[in-house]
């Protein structure tokens, strides 16, 4: 896609030098490299520059010494004179990372421009690619630094084989884990306790880690969107908003149910829960190859406003509802939760979006959101947590049975 060098840097394990912190890797770079060790970069060679081409490799994985010292710690690394080193990593050729700058500064006598991914305006947290375009523009402070972003987002958007079986697992130990959850439901329970059984759901069956911050909310933190401290306990005649999802080889699951905290809901749980399904099987039934997530009329997130606003719900004001939906109805899912890449691109066959309308109403403590995970398929969608229950019924039957399993 591009006529120049691609350089990009993985994380150093420095970003984050809190006690609990465990290394993990720069998504793009271990997307396109696999290797999930601290300190490397990658350099990518076109292989048809303009102009008079290098000879050589053109896949390079550049790696730090070996440090005996600090393996004692940490244990062995990957290292430049292991045997087999490029099978193990299945790049072909590997350099210590201390030639970098040098293979920058001679490449740049061949290329005027250079990619990398250039820091967003308003990047966030620690400043690693801040960092990693300083490092660059020391080498090669004369070469014209381009962004890589759009291409490698672009392609991120589009699922490999490999990729969807990796997800279908995150997302098969995050179904386990909330049918745990319907199971184990009950008033007097705290919001921490469904959590901490459900990542322990993920984490037996191989998860690294959670995909992103747990949320678990019953009653009034049903209704807010990114609740996090889950220390509520769960009442009687709540209902409890458990989004929750595992991380799998790197790659995301998201998924969120509504519960009864008692098993049933009542006549209005059930009116706004019906909202929001029918609203979700409106957005649903249009997701296909060329369909929008949040652009035109036919979009998704229009689908979601008009459903909701033309549905016979009301509030105590005798309002329309769908003021009670301030969010999006959908992003892409893959190695972050919250996949990056244009969210205007029409969608195309091995895109993985979520669907996830919802209603939240603060004065009535009643939150509903209802999020599924989607493959894009050539003539429509694949719902990949389809295996959890989904409608009120369902759910009300799913809990009556591991009510009466618990039991035994
Ligand atoms: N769990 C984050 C989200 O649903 O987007
Ligand atoms: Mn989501
Ligand atoms: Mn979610």
């Amino acid at each position: 896609m591009v006529d120049a060098p691609i350089v990009l840097y993985g994380y150093t394990g420095q970003e984050d030098v809190s006690e609990v912190a465990v290394f993990f890797q720069e998504p793009n770079f271990y997307y396109l490299t696999g290797h999930d060790e601290p300190g490397a970069a990658l350099v990518l060679i076109p292989s048809s520059p303009t102009g008079p081409g290098p000879e050589g490799p053109r896949e390079i994985l550049y790696l730090p010494p070996r440090d005996p010292k600090e393996e004692v710690w940490e244990g062995p690394k990957i290292g430049l004179d292991d045997p087999g080193i490029a099978e193990k990593t299945g790049l072909p050729s590997i350099e210590p990372i201390a030639n970098l700058r040098s293979d920058l500064t001679k490449l740049s006598k061949t290329y005027a421009n250079f990619y990398t991914i250039l820091p967003p305006p308003n990047e966030e947290g620690y400043p690693h690619f801040t960092d990693s375009v300083m490092l660059i523009r020391e080498a090669i402070p004369h070469s014209n630094l381009k962004d890589i972003a759009p291409q490698l987002y672009a392609m991120r958007q589009l699922k490999s084989e490999g990729e969807l079986a990796l997800m279908q697992k995150a997302i098969d130990l995050s179904i386990d884990a909330h049918f745990d959850a319907i199971e184990i439901m009950r008033p007097g329970l705290f919001e921490y306790q469904i959590a901490a059984r459900m990542k322990e759901i993920h984490e037996w069956g191989g998860c690294e880690r959670e995909a992103y911050s747990p949320i678990v909310g019953a009653g009034f933190n049903s209704t807010v969107l990114h609740y996090s401290a889950l220390d509520g306990k769960i009442k009687d005649g709540d209902l409890v908003v458990i989004d929750m999802g595992g991380e799998y080889g790197g790659y995301a699951a998201d998924i969120t149910r509504t519960l009864p905290a008692n098993g049933k809901f009542t006549t209005r749980q059930r009116e706004i829960y019906d909202i929001v399904l029918g609203a979700q099987n409106a957005a649903l039934a249009a997701v296909r190859p060329g369909a929008m997530l949040y652009r035109g009329k036919g979009s998704l997130q229009q689908i979601v406003i008009d459903y909701i606003r033309n549905s016979k719900g009301r509030d105590k004001e005798g309002r329309t509802l769908e003021r009670y939906y301030p969010h999006g109805v959908s992003h892409h899912i893959g190695l972050d939760v919250h996949d990056p890449g244009d969210r205007d691109r029409p969608l195309e066959p091995g895109m993985v979006i979520s669907v996830e309308p919802g209603i939240y109403i603060p004065e009535e403590n009643l939150g509903v959101r209802i999020e599924d995970d989607v493959l894009v398929i050539k003539d429509g969608y694949r719902i990949l947590s389809s295996r959890l229950p989904r409608t009120a019924d369902e759910i009300e039957k799913a809990m009556a049975e591991g009510h009466a399993r618990n039991q035994q």
